[in-house]
């Protein structure tokens, strides 16, 4: 079995997906040490780096050769396809990500950028472009990442039939109405 962990910065891909790799004994890939390892990472954009996608993919791809379990994890994953069994979206409510990603000083606009992308469900849309396994989410705002790892392990085993459906197009809403205030000043 490999899969596939991802989702919007903050929601809890390394904390999770190490979960799963510790009770299972599956290897455990992370994109971002892939990308270092690699040289996957072509250059910087202010605090940004930019990784070359294809290159990340093709090493993925490579370290994923002969590991018949395995889970990978980053937000870059839903970029592309890797070879994978079922993709799991992290899903965190937009007050919650917000203060994870204060509480790991993430600058105001990447901040903004990452809460944007989660309220238009940016995660499993991508997904849904390029893989054509199962793509299933999970919602970890209430939840710690020892029990969402639980979930991922109780729906691959068959004992959870259905994971979670989030929609955060109210709090898209009321946040686009406070920003077109605020621009209207
Ligand atoms: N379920 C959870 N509940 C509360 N806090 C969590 C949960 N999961 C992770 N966290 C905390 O949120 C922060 C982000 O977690 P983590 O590093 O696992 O996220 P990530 O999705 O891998 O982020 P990144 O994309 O930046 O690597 C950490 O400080 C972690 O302790
Ligand atoms: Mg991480």
């Amino acid at each position: 079995m490999r899969i596939l962990i991802t989702g919007t910065p903050g929601t809890g891909k390394s904390s999770v997906a190490s979960e799963i790799s510790r009770r299972e004994g599956w290897a455990l890939l992370s994109l971002k040490e892939i990308a270092e390892k690699h040289n996957c990472i072509t250059g910087k954009q202010g605090v940004e780096r930019i990784v070359d996608v294809r290159k990340l993919r093709a090493a993925t791809i490579r370290e994923l050769k002969g590991k018949k379990n395995a889970v990978v994890e980053g937000h870059l994953g839903c970029e592309f396809r890797l070879p994978v069994d079922f993709v799991f979206v992290l899903r965190t409510h937009p007050d919650e990500l917000k203060a994870r990603m204060r509480k790991r000083k993430y600058p105001k606009m990447k901040i903004e950028e990452n809460l944007m992308a989660e309220m238009l469900d940016y995660c499993p849309q991508v997904s849904a472009t390029h893989y054509k396994v199962p793509i299933l989410e999970v919602d970890t705002t209430k939840r710690t990442a020892k029990e969402a790892a639980a979930r991922i392990i109780s729906y691959l085993g068959g004992k959870v039939k259905k994971l979670d459906e989030v929609d955060w197009s109210p709090e898209l809403r009321e946040k686009t109405i406070r920003n077109l205030r605020i621009s209207s000043l």
